[in-house]
């Protein structure tokens, strides 16, 4: 059953024009470079239009994996594939468990707080989502390898990619947690003050330190870095030939980046270039 006829799932056609037209996305980001205006996390602005931060990621952020998941029930049957291999499961389910991670179980049961979003911040993400999720699904569920042999051929890979991709996943969510910490340690001092004098405990919201732990200690943003190590691992798993792999990967490096070296303006705007200690912003000892 076609929930967007030609689309979802996408038909041949559809789904290599996407992923042609996907390959250009980095030139979309080349805005970032020019406009510091991000209105989302720690540059969001004031506005009446602003989403929720936790609604905002849960929703746009969802979007990946739920279509992803579809096209891999819905394609298959369309295609008369019987039982798509676990090669493909593999990488099917690194990615929805990346995403269940990040859309659910962080902004909505982890996060003390989250600064909320411009809608169009919002829109972009989520297109995004829709875009790499039909891009990957397509892959997956039956456009791409649809043989045992094609994984057994390349098991080798497949192991270290997946080492790779979890050591990645398990260091992005060590670095979020250092994040997180600041704001859990700011509300215990505040219960402690409020329990000492009566005063009122305030919002954690908008408390910023500089984070210290891990590779904090070399880059302000050392959870994006892991990232990309996840998702190189990812595309490792699946192999050169997995292009949507590749696209994706390239697509997170590129609007990540911009966005890395902005919130390290940003730090040296709060807290001073010295307290920084010539932490870089994202590669250690280059940016
Ligand atoms: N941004 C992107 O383009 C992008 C793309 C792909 C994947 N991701 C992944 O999504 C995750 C979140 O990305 P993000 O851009 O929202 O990261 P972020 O700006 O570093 O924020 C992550 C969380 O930590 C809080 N936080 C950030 N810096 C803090 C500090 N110095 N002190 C205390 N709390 C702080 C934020 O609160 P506030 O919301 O209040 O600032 C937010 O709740 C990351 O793991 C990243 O790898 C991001």
């Amino acid at each position: 059953m076609a929930i967007v006829q030609g689309w979802l799932p996408p038909t041949r056609e559809n789904w290599e024009f996407l992923c042609s037209v996907w390959q250009y996305f980095p030139v979309i980001t080349l805005g970032q470079w020019v406009v510091d205006w991000y209105p989302q996390g720690k540059t969001s602005t004031e506005s009446r239009w602003n989403i929720d931060g936790k609604i905002g990621w849960a929703t746009m952020e969802s979007a990946g994996f739920v279509v992803l998941l579809y096209i891999m029930y819905a394609l298959p049957r369309e295609l008369g594939i019987g039982e798509l291999p676990w090669g493909n499961w593999t990488l099917a389910g690194c990615f929805v468990i990346h995403y269940m991670y990040r859309a659910i179980v962080s902004p909505l049961f982890l996060n003390p707080s989250m600064s909320p979003m411009s809608p169009l911040v919002w829109i972009m993400a989520f297109a995004f989502q829709v875009m790499n999720g039909i891009s990957i699904g397509g892959y997956l569920a039956g456009y791409g390898p649809t043989t045992q042999d094609h994984w057994a051929a390349r098991s080798e890979y497949l192991f270290i990619g997946l080492v790779i991709w979890c050591w990645g996943l398990l260091g992005n969510m060590f670095h979020d947690d250092d994040l997180r910490e600041i704001r859990r340690a700011a509300n215990r001092k505040q219960q402690r003050e409020a329990k000492a004098s009566g005063k009122r405990v305030e919002s954690v919201d908008k408390v910023y330190m500089i984070p210290k732990n891990g590779l904090f200690s070399y880059v302000l943003h050392a959870h994006y870095l892991c990232e990309w190590v996840e998702w190189a691992g990812w595309w490792m798993i699946g192999g050169w030939g997995f292009h949507p792999g590749r696209a994706f990967l390239i697509n997170e490096m590129t609007t990540m980046l911009p966005r890395a070296l902005q919130g390290k303006r940003w730090y040296e705007q709060k807290f001073g270039k010295e307290k920084l200690e010539g932490r870089k912003a994202i590669i250690p000892g280059l940016l």
